[in-house]
């Protein structure tokens, strides 16, 4: 069966240069980009967003980080997308990703992590409708 993840190659590894390579990976991996865009998003938004974290200390950085520069935002679809896209980024904090994955080769620090992906199919379901229209998905 085929599964929806949203994703998105964050502010750091916009402006380093990274997007082409990430997706690069994603479309390598077998994920079907099924939308995507580029967006400067606002700090009310990126707290819209992020709400499940609005008690956690680093809130307020994280939601001026996401909105310091241009990112992209995806919904890609395979096969077990939700858990192959958490395989592919690596671990939150780079100094815990694997080799290979994604946060390994581009994360900066634990805040600055280079991409994100949902944790599971209520929350991709979430974040797909926070920033994709329905005839966005077709
Ligand atoms: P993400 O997968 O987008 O989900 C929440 C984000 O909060 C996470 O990636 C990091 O960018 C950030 N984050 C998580 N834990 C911490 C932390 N301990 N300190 C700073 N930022 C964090």
């Amino acid at each position: 069966m085929q599964e929806r993840t949203f994703a998105i190659v964050k502010p750091d590894a916009f402006r380093k240069g990274y997007t082409g390579e990430i997706i690069g990976e994603i479309a390598k991996a077998g994920f079907k980009v099924v939308a995507i865009k580029k967006a400067s998003i606002s700090k009310a938004q990126a707290a819209g967003f992020y709400a499940v974290h609005k008690d956690r200390p680093f809130f307020d950085s994280l939601t001026a980080f996401m909105s310091s520069g241009p990112i992209v935002m995806m919904v890609l679809e395979k096969a077990n997308a939700i858990a192959d896209w958490r395989k592919l980024m690596g671990a939150t904090n780079p100094a815990n990703a694997e080799e290979g994955t994604l946060r390994k080769k581009f994360a900066g620090s634990i805040e600055e992590n280079a991409v994100h992906g949902s944790d599971a199919p209520e929350t991709a379901a979430f974040e797909i409708g926070y920033w994709f229209a329905g005839y966005e998905l077709i």
